[in-house]
């Protein structure tokens, strides 16, 4: 056999033996208890019938874009979109790109210099931890939270500095403390850079605005992946990073611009978005009563968090999984999520909550959880 087929078949193996082999699944008609479309926006007949009227208004719109947005992919509705999007989010402007991960690994791998000085979260997501990768920059992580850890890290930073925190983290589902990590930045003269991903939509238009922080924050990165139900993701910041970005980002500049459909719902899902407080208040009635429920029984413990992200950790691989399965069996999608992906030891069900979700669904889950 050949070395390559070798070496993939022995990585396999090797993923097997731990328990860990990622494969695909489709979607099951279990009651969704995984996906990050918090609001309900991906599966919103409302969202659609807006998406429908607007292509409307544009009969003559391309499939495709046809090319990268420095040369044939660029139109006025996406410059526009970039602004209407930065302004609702009260930021200078604004630049999309075609995912989120797309967006943190254009920005940091082409940011920070060699001699500059990375600080992250150590919970920060992959797309950071690769875009910084990319960089020249020196890395450093801060234990998850810790103040004391990052104002050490933040002594012995060199060149320029950017700290790197998820205004909700997508594994844990807990908060960065913005304004406490926001003394720190500005006393050591740090650049904070937030990554909205999992608090748009759920917190209004994310932590930072409902901190009044905006102008305190570098720049933010917020995808339209999750509650916007869309595909997609922003970086907010000045017009001159957008102009940098626009000049340095190499995932922004190889590749083929978004199409004009997917444009077309990013902005009405923003247009959605200005008008969903009940929505909002039911998905925090349901995450409050999801933690009571789980409270009352003590068979496993919950990560403290107030987001629509709650996960129950489940120590080790296989224990992980069986308890997903024994979920997905009584009609839940949970799914487990397993090391590498968390550390060994912090395997768990990350459950996450949707305003489309009822009361009676959140009892009769913990009530099976808890069996
Ligand atoms: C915190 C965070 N940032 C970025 C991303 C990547 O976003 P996208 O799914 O749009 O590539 C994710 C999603 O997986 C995420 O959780």
């Amino acid at each position: 056999m050949n070395q390559a087929e070798i070496f993939i078949q022995q990585k396999l193996a090797q993923r097997k033996l731990d328990d860990n082999f990622r494969v695909l699944k489709t979607a099951s008609g279990l009651i969704d208890f995984c996906s990050n479309d918090y609001l309900g926006f991906a599966r919103s007949e409302k969202l659609k019938a807006l998406v429908q009227e607007e292509l409307r208004r544009f009969p003559d719109y391309l499939n495709g874009s046809g090319g990268s947005r420095l040369l044939s992919g660029n139109i006025t509705f996406v410059e526009e979109l970039e602004q209407q999007i930065a302004n609702f989010h009260e930021a200078e402007a604004g630049l999309i790109f075609n995912s989120g991960y797309d967006a943190n690994l254009g920005l940091f791998a082409s940011l920070p210099q060699r001699g500059d000085t990375i600080i992250t979260d150590e919970l920060i997501h992959a797309c950071i931890i690769d875009g910084a990768r990319l960089s020249l920059a020196n890395r450093f992580s801060f234990r998850h939270n810790d103040l004391n850890d990052l104002e050490k890290k933040l002594k012995n930073a060199k060149g320029i500095c950017y700290v790197v925190v998820e205004s909700v983290y997508s594994m844990d589902g807990d908060e960065a403390p913005l304004q406490e990590i926001i003394n720190l930045t500005s006393q050591y003269n740090a650049n904070l850079i937030v990554d909205e991903a999992h608090a748009t939509g759920v917190f209004g238009q994310g932590l930072v605005q409902q901190l009044q922080l905006e102008n305190q924050v570098f720049a933010r990165t917020v995808t339209f992946g999750k509650a916007l139900g869309s595909h997609g993701a922003i970086v907010l910041g000045s017009k001159n990073f957008r102009d940098y970005l626009i000049n340095f980002a190499r995932s922004f500049i190889y590749t083929t611009a978004p199409s004009f459909y997917q444009l077309v719902t990013i902005k009405m899902a923003y247009q959605l978005l200005q008008n969903i407080t009940t929505e909002q208040n039911h998905l925090h009635k349901l995450i409050t009563l999801f933690k009571n429920e789980m409270q009352k029984k003590y068979h496993y413990a919950l990560i403290e968090s107030n987001s629509a992200i709650q996960s129950i950790l489940v120590p080790g691989n296989s224990n992980a999984k069986k308890l997903a399965e024994h979920l997905q069996k009584n009609g839940f999608d949970v799914r487990a999520i397993l090391s590498p992906t968390v550390l060994a030891g912090m395997e768990r069900l990350r459950i996450c909550i949707h305003a489309f979700n009822t009361e009676a669904e959140i009892t009769e889950l913990t009530a099976t959880i808890n069996h």
